[in-house]
């Protein structure tokens, strides 16, 4: 049995420590959105969250938006319930909005090997977005392979597991509203 408290989840044998807390996440959600508010005056964007893991980040940071905004979502699967991605990617979700001459803003929980984003890219290029900017919580800089830029990062971490806002570990612990390390 594993068990959730404030300091520590324990999840068999292993261990997760806290990383971010839900103040530290707040507060930098609100200045992307500020940032995102006042690149994207006087237009129209569309947010493209990437399911599941983008949902909470997704959610409140369209919150501290001002301007005008639409929402839709893609969902990819590429890690199945383990902690190490398996190096392809599924498209379980289609779009449905129209993203041709749209600005288009693709909302991420973390970034990892780049993997998702980058085929994300390749596939938005097809409908002809009139901009695509990315947007991640999360990014682990020393993983990344693809020579992608990120626009709007929430935090640089280093390259281990993290779970809670959003992201999962075999599907559990996306409630969590702070985020914690795999402590080694
Ligand atoms: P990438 O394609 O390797 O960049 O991986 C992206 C996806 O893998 C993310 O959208 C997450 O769903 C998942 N992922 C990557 N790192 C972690 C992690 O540390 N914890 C939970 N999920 C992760
Ligand atoms: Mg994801």
């Amino acid at each position: 049995m594993d068990e959730i408290n404030q300091n520590v989840i324990i999840v068999g044998n292993e261990k997760f420590v806290p990383m971010i807390t839900d103040e530290e996440i707040q507060k930098r959600v609100k200045e992307l959105g500020a940032q995102i508010d006042s690149d994207y005056k006087g237009k129209l964007p569309i947010f493209i969250g990437v399911l599941n893991g983008s949902f909470m980040f997704l959610a409140d940071l369209l919150k501290n938006l001002t301007i005008h905004c639409e929402m839709d979502f893609f969902k990819l699967s590429s890690y199945g319930d383990r902690k190490i991605s398996s190096g392809n990617v599924k498209l379980l979700k289609e779009l449905n909005a129209d993203i041709n001459e749209r600005h288009v803003i693709i909302v991420e929980d973390i970034v990892d090997t780049g993997l998702s984003i980058n085929y994300i890219k390749t596939l938005l290029s097809e409908y002809k977005p009139a901009s695509i900017k990315f947007a991640s919580l999360l990014v682990k800089p020393a993983s990344v392979k693809y020579d992608i830029k990120i626009d709007y990062i929430g935090f640089e971490i280093s390259d281990k597991f993290v779970i809670g806002y959003g992201l999962d570990y075999a599907q559990k612990y996306r409630n969590l509203s702070s985020i914690y390390v795999l402590s080694e």
